[in-house]
């Protein structure tokens, strides 16, 4: 299955930092958030990855292509475990690229993806949201295989906060799995139909790409995805499944900090320095 990811947003939550480089380069531990990404999608077997992208954003691209100098002068100096490293990237997949012109919002960077997945169910993974464990692809398409229809990820949050996201109302079909009867972006609190929030993966059915061209500016004046989610429920089931493990909305400063810590207690590398560390700083232990 092909995998999109869109990346051509402008970060504007993470400025001044974002003013001149893509927040989807920002680095997580030593890796840029889009390289997760791309490895979670290769991981699901979802080799072929059209990026989204557009101006400002030849980071991306220039980080995912081979790097001549840099190699050669890792293999003169002899640094061979940091030259595979490096060789290794641009193997990871075939990607691909198109640009979005202007930043039209998510639902018009889908549907740039088009000529692309053609008459195919394809996956959406947004270019900024880290989901470490892996296990949330082969989900989604578990429940698609199941019950032939688009799948969204969602994550209970606290109602305070479900403003900043996409929310699904359903009814829970198995424990778990819901089928969707509503979806909003990014509701008022009083006003969210439930606190499941979308997350950043979707696997979905074509008949999306025929829709997004009609659905008009919604929620800050953008395309959104979500709305085109919402017509696409008045021709087929619509389901969301519920993460075991949250991801991190690494455009958002503090969920990228988060981030940081947690992937890098993870690493045998940093994992009990930073332990320390933090122990340090905190003046506590921390679990
Ligand atoms: C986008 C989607 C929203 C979703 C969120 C997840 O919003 O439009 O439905 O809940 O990603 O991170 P954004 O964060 O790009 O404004």
């Amino acid at each position: 299955m092909k995998a999109i990811i869109p990346a051509g947003g402008l970060g504007t939550r993470f400025l001044p930092v974002t003013k001149e480089q893509p927040k989807e380069m920002l680095p997580v531990v030593n890796k840029p958030v889009i390289q997760y990404v791309v490895e979670e999608a290769v991981a699901a077997a979802a080799d072929d990855v059209l990026i989204v992208t557009g101006r400002g954003k030849r980071a991306i691209e220039d980080h995912f292509d081979r790097s001549a100098e840099l190699e050669d002068l890792l293999e003169r100096s002899g640094s061979i475990d940091k030259l595979r490293q490096v060789r290794q990237i641009p193997e990871l997949a075939n990607v691909f690229y198109v640009r979005q012109g202007r930043p039209r919002g998510l639902g018009h960077a889908v549907l740039c993806a088009a000529p692309h997945t053609l008459d195919q169910p394809f996956y959406v993974l947004l270019g900024d949201v880290i989901v470490p464990q892996g296990t949330c692809l082969p989900r989604l398409k578990e429940v698609h295989e199941k019950y032939g229809a688009s799948v969204i990820a969602v994550q209970p949050v606290e109602r305070e906060y479900v403003s900043r996201y996409g929310v699904v109302a359903g009814r829970e079909v198995e424990p778990g799995v819901w089928e969707i009867t509503d979806l909003v972006e990014k509701p008022p609190a009083n006003e969210a139909p439930s606190n499941l929030a979308i997350f950043g993966r979707y696997l979905l059915t074509p008949k999306v790409m025929e829709l997004l061209p009609h659905v008009e500016a919604g929620r800050g004046g953008e395309i959104q995805l979500t709305d085109a989610l919402r017509e696409l429920l008045k021709h087929e089931e619509i389901y969301a499944v519920t993460m075991d493990s949250p991801g991190f909305d690494t455009g958002n400063i503090l969920s990228w900090l988060e981030a940081n810590i947690t992937l890098a207690l993870e690493t045998e590398e940093f994992g009990s320095p930073l332990r320390e560390s933090l122990e340090r700083i905190l003046g506590e232990t921390v679990v």
